[in-house]
Formats: structure tokens, C-alpha cells, sequence
């Protein structure tokens, strides 16, 4: 389903469409669910992503509605994300390898699991919306306390949650969730960001 109200601005015209249709929907329909195929298929598109050597420094939690991690993550979560993060079929608990192991193995290079891992996150959320999912990542939660909640390593970082499921009626969410749908999406010009001869002289 696509939205023409969030359909993005300047810029985006060319983009593949499984780009220029995203956005971070915040309204879920809290009775889909995702079976394990499609969970699997999401996670796949995250394993296939590529890493700083190969390393691969990512992990993910499986947190779908009615199991521990789920029960785990909505009692850590902000007071802002509490309302529409549990009604996503399934929120992926993001972490990075950011230290070798007990045992001394690691990432090569561990300076690189951020960036890894990120780019594992946007293969899934481009997968998903392949798939006419619909994904809203977000970092508002008490990370600490569910790492240490659901035995999450030292040497693991848990970063994010990947919310993803299917659109819902805004007719069942507070108006501050249906809000948040309607938030402008705006971007910063490319010549704020991006630099040709030298930093600071705007590319073009
Ligand atoms: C690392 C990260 C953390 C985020 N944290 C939150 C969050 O805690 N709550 C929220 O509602 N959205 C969160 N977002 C979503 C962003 O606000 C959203 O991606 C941004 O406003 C751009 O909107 P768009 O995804 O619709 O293009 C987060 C996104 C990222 C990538």
C-alpha cells in the first residue's frame, strides 16, 4: 500500500521503488503475523549483506509477540515508542560484535560492526519492503537493561529494534501514534553533506 501523503520529496524520484515507498510507518496492525518463512526471509537478506572482511559482526533477537525477548523488550521501552512498537508482528533486537569473544575471536576489524551492522539493517528493510512489509527501526528503549535481561554478551552491543509487520487502522491508536505518522520526511540538501574537491566545497 502506498501512501501518497508520505511519498518522499525532491530527490527521490529515481530511486528504485522499494526505497522511494519506504518510510517508518508507526501505525501496525497488531493482528498480522508474520510466519517463520517470512521471518526467515528477512533475516536472510540481513546475513547476505556485505561486512569489513567478512566478518559478519551482527546478531539478531527474534522478539515476536508472546515470546520472553517481546515480553522483555515492551517493559524497556520509551515512553514514545511503548504505544506502537508492540503492535509490529515482530521487532529484530539489533546487535553488533563490537569485541572478540571469550575466546579471542572476532571481527577483524570491530571498528567496522556499526557500520556492518547497519548496512545489515537496511538489506532487511529493503527485503521487507519487498515483500510489502512495512519496517520502523528505533533506539528508543533501555538497551542495557534488555541486554542484560536476555544474556546479551559483553562483547555484543544491542543497538536497535527493527519493527516490522503490516499497516493498521489508525481508528485503534492513540492520536499520538497516528501522529507520528504524519510527521514531514525531509532530508538535507546534497550540498549540505556531500563534497567534491575538498570538504566543505559542495560536490557539483
Ligand atoms: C538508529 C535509528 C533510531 C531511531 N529511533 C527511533 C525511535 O526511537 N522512535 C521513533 O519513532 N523512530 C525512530 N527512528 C525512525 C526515524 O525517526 C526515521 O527513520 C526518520 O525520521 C526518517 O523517516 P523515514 O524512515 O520515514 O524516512 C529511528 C531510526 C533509526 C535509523
Amino acid at each position: 500500500m502506498t501512501d501518497l501523503l508520505r511519498t518522499p520529496g525532491p530527490g527521490a524520484e529515481g530511486l528504485t521503488d522499494h526505497l522511494r515507498e519506504r518510510w517508518s510507518v508507526s501505525v501496525f496492525d497488531a493482528a498480522r503475523e508474520l510466519g517463520d518463512e517470512e521471518i526467515a526471509a528477512l533475516l536472510h537478506a540481513a546475513q547476505w549483506a556485505p561486512s569489513a572482511g567478512n566478518g559478519q559482526p551482527w546478531a539478531f533477537i527474534v522478539a515476536e509477540r508472546g515470546n520472553a525477548a517481546h515480553d522483555v523488550l515492551v517493559q524497556h521501552l520509551s515512553r514514545g515508542n511503548s504505544g506502537w512498537v508492540p503492535r509490529a508482528s515482530v521487532v529484530f533486537l539489533a546487535l553488533a560484535q563490537v569485541a572478540p569473544d571469550e575466546d579471542g575471536n572476532g571481527p577483524k576489524w570491530p571498528t567496522y560492526a556499526y557500520y556492518d551492522l547497519g548496512q545489515a539493517a537496511a538489506h532487511l528493510t529493503v527485503q521487507a519492503a519487498s515483500m510489502g512489509l512495512w519496517v520502523h527501526q528505533f533506539a528508543g528503549f533501555d538497551q542495557e537493561a534488555v541486554a542484560r535481561e536476555l544474556g546479551v554478551p559483553d562483547h555484543f552491543q544491542l543497538l536497535t529494534g527493527i519493527a516490522v509487520g503490516a499497516r493498521g487502522n489508525h481508528d485503534e491508536v492513540s492520536e499520538d501514534d497516528a501522529a507520528r505518522e504524519r510527521r514531514d520526511r525531509i532530508r538535507k540538501p546534497l550540498e549540505q553533506f556531500v563534497y567534491g574537491d575538498r570538504w566543505g566545497q559542495p560536490w557539483r
